[in-house]
């Protein structure tokens, strides 16, 4: 079980070129989420909503990771097997700055899934309406991304993580959205070390013995640096 859990939010990718969600500039700001982020929005409007995430994986083909992307692969690779990023981006740059026991809550964007049979494959740049599931041949494809009001993806490995690690890390991330802004404190009751990284005070702050404030490239190498002596 890995002693070290690490939950990342939009914050870390945004030195990316990545928007935030809720943020002064943020995606929120400028898209009514109920219409391109809720199955309700998509059943309405699945061309808005399937432009939404094509514009976004787009976005993410032609984004890097940053230093602090790469600062936790290489926590990874210094602990080997005490490290676990539980990330609600469904952007790839974990992957890509080569962290590898990474759960994406939130889905991924490089994903799609066939509402008839639960399949999985790599999603094409351009996800069209036509496309069909290469497993049974329906048509009824969709981003594989959870949307508001559908259930993260693997909640059972992530509370059996939560509870037994010993630092429990959030990075750049609101604490507005749960579940997953309830790890940290179900992390904190389990006797973990808590530590916020932000570029401001969140809802994480208050149950975190540890904060540090600053743009992700900065305080996440800080941090990882100290962690490794
Ligand atoms: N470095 C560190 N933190 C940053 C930076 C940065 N360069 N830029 C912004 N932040 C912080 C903001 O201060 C904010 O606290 O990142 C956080 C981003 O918060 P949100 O936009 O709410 O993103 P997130 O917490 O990931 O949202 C959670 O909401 O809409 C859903 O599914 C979506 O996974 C997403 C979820």
């Amino acid at each position: 079980m890995s002693r070290i859990v690490i939950l990342t939010g939009a914050g870390i990718s945004a030195e990316s070129g990545l928007g935030t969600f809720r943020d002064k500039d943020g995606l929120w700001t400028k898209y009514d989420l109920n219409e391109v982020a809720t199955p309700e929005g998509f059943a309405r409007n699945p061309q808005l909503v399937t432009d939404f995430y094509n514009a976004r994986r787009a976005n993410c083909l032609g984004a890097e990771p940053n230093a602090a992307h790469y600062a936790l692969a290489r926590l990874e690779a210094a602990l080997p097997g005490e490290v676990l990023i539980v990330t609600q981006n469904v952007d790839d740059l974990h992957h890509r700055a080569g962290s590898k026991n990474v759960i994406q809550m939130h889905g991924a964007l490089m994903s799609a899934l066939c509402s008839a049979c639960d399949h999985r494959w790599p999603a094409p740049a351009v996800m069209h309406l036509t496309d069909t599931c290469p497993a049974c041949g329906h048509p009824r494809t969709r981003p594989d991304i959870v949307w508001f009001g559908e259930i993260p993806y693997h909640m059972e490995a992530i509370a059996e993580a939560v509870e037994a690690c010993e630092i429990f890390a959030a990075i750049g991330t609101s604490g507005q959205v749960y579940p997953a802004a309830g790890l940290a404190a179900e992390a904190r009751r389990n006797g973990a070390d808590c530590v916020e990284l932000n570029l401001e005070p969140s809802e994480i702050s208050r149950v975190s013995q540890t904060r540090r404030y600053g743009p992700a490239s900065e305080v996440v190498p800080d941090w990882v640096a100290t962690l490794l002596g």
